[in-house]
């Protein structure tokens, strides 16, 4: 079996406190821990002085971290990934914030990273680049005559022409993608967004079975919903939900039954409308008043960026008008949290509840919805309220599905989910699991690599 090198920004940091890392990271830990490999990427941490990847080895898997430069942390990360590609891909063209220093910093990291990996790569290694922050290090390699293959997976959404139209350097992103042998997206919307794409901005790459060809070389297009370690999960919900956190939330609830959200605090999940929605359903439906309580654990992410603290204030307001509005001396009907707990705690949290409501506005997949329906007691399972704008929606059609942006649907899905008889929601979630254990993780990496070794086969053009 050929050495997989993986490069992501974000990395899961054996021994650091998970929880809070986002679905990437979670990903790729469960995709590495059988097959092992280099995972190469940022440890986190700031430095001006340049060095050489720290390496860390925990078997199967060695870990080389790379730190930032504040200047590079500011350009790219903060800068040109989170402030301009991060909200176009997310369709939130208002949140948009470009410069060009930022976007030249953004291929510089990529082009320093590709010199750092180089000395560590082996003849017959498979590499495996992720997410929009490295889109530029599959031609970097190329550049420096790595002749790997060389794959790219997107974990968010891919944006519509009408969006890709607003981010400048969108014709250069696109061809630096079509230097990959194989470009994975999370469904085929996504890859039918990009071949759109393709089409509008570079009419002269032509499409070929299972591809395009662009001045010669040939790109695998392919869709690979990323799934989840589906027995891994479901044995730590049940330590979790043992654990002395998870026996404090059973205890606090005191009989009521719960509703449970948990997302990073990022305006692409869809809190504030979720937390309307909640408030709607205790407006509309006053008998459950007392009888639920929701609880919303939204860990603080990429707190440097403006937007993301104009979110978190506005949630705050939110969450105190609905408290001013609904709480009585004894019921506190939401409970709002912004701090992170070990996977275990989360995923024991979420064997409690009754409903998993995930309601993002765009997201990639969404890996808790996938967790929510694993983590369930087979017997007694909860029923998942899930936006149709995540990527998991696709597959997971058992759901109550709903749009993030109406109000009332989602609280009358709420209404539904709390009524459904324990039959229903035994049929709901044997299908669900159905489909979880056929597209899992470990289905995902084999697919992925299976195509790339296919894709980098395919003949250059005569
Ligand atoms: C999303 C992105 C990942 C990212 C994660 C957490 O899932 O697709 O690339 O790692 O969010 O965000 P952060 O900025 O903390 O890495």
């Amino acid at each position: 079996m050929k050495r997989l090198v993986i490069v992501s920004n974000r990395v899961a940091i054996p021994g650091r406190r998970s929880g809070d890392q986002g679905g990437l990271a979670t990903g790729l830990a469960e995709a590495l821990a059988d097959r092992g490999g280099l995972w190469f990427g940022w440890s986190g941490r700031l430095s001006d002085a340049p060095g050489t990847p720290h390496l860390v080895t925990d078997p199967p898997i060695t870990y080389a971290l790379v730190s930032l430069s504040h200047r590079e942390f500011e350009g790219y990360y903060l800068g040109f990934a989170n402030r301009c590609l991060w909200p176009v891909f997310h369709a939130e063209l208002h949140l948009m914030h470009y410069d060009a220093a930022s976007l030249a910093i953004y291929f510089e990291v990529s082009q320093r990273w590709t010199e750092l990996l180089i000395p560590l790569l082996e003849d017959g290694d498979v590499i495996w680049i992720h997410d929009y922050h490295l889109i530029p290090m599959g031609l970097s390699l190329r550049k420096r005559a790595v002749q790997s293959p060389i794959g790219f997976f997107l974990h968010t959404p891919f944006p519509g022409v009408d969006l890709l139209r607003a981010l400048p350097g969108q014709i250069r992103l696109l061809e630096e993608l079509l230097a990959y042998d194989l470009v994975g997206f999370q469904t085929p919307l996504d890859c039918q967004s990009f071949y759109r794409a393709l089409g509008f901005f570079l009419p002269e790459a032509r499409r070929e079975p299972g591809g395009i060809r662009h001045a010669g070389h040939f790109t695998g297009i392919e869709s690979f919903p990323i799934g989840i370690d589906v027995e891994a999960v479901t044995h730590l919900a049940r330590s979790g939900r043992n654990n002395r956190h998870g026996q404090r939330l059973g205890a606090s609830l005191t009989g009521r039954r719960l509703i449970l959200g948990i997302d990073r605090l990022d305006y692409s999940k869809g809190l504030a409308n979720r937390f309307r929605a909640y408030a709607r359903l205790l407006e509309r439906w006053p008998e459950f008043r007392r009888q639920v309580v929701f609880l919303q654990i939204a860990p603080l992410s990429r707190i440097e960026v403006p937007e993301y603290d104009a979110i978190r204030q506005k949630l705050n307001a939110i969450v105190g008008d609905i408290h001013a509005r609904y709480a009585e001396y004894d019921w506190m009907p939401l409970r709002y949290m912004t701090r992170g707990f070990p996977r275990s705690t989360i995923l024991g949290f979420l064997r409690q509840a009754e409903v998993g409501f995930i309601t993002p506005l765009r997201d990639g997949m969404n890996l808790v919805a996938k967790e929510y329906v694993a983590a369930q007691d087979p017997e007694t399972p909860g029923v998942l309220v899930l936006s149709c704008l995540a990527g998991a929606a696709q597959e997971l059609e058992e759901a109550l599905i709903v749009n993030p942006y109406d109000i009332e649907e989602m609280a009358k899905a709420l209404a539904a989910a709390l009524a459904m008889g324990v039959e229903e929601r035994r049929v709901r979630f044997r299908a669900l699991m159905e489909r979880l254990r056929r597209n899992d993780i470990h289905r995902w990496v084999t697919s992925f690599l299976g195509a790339l070794a296919c894709s980098a086969e395919t003949a250059p053009e005569a």
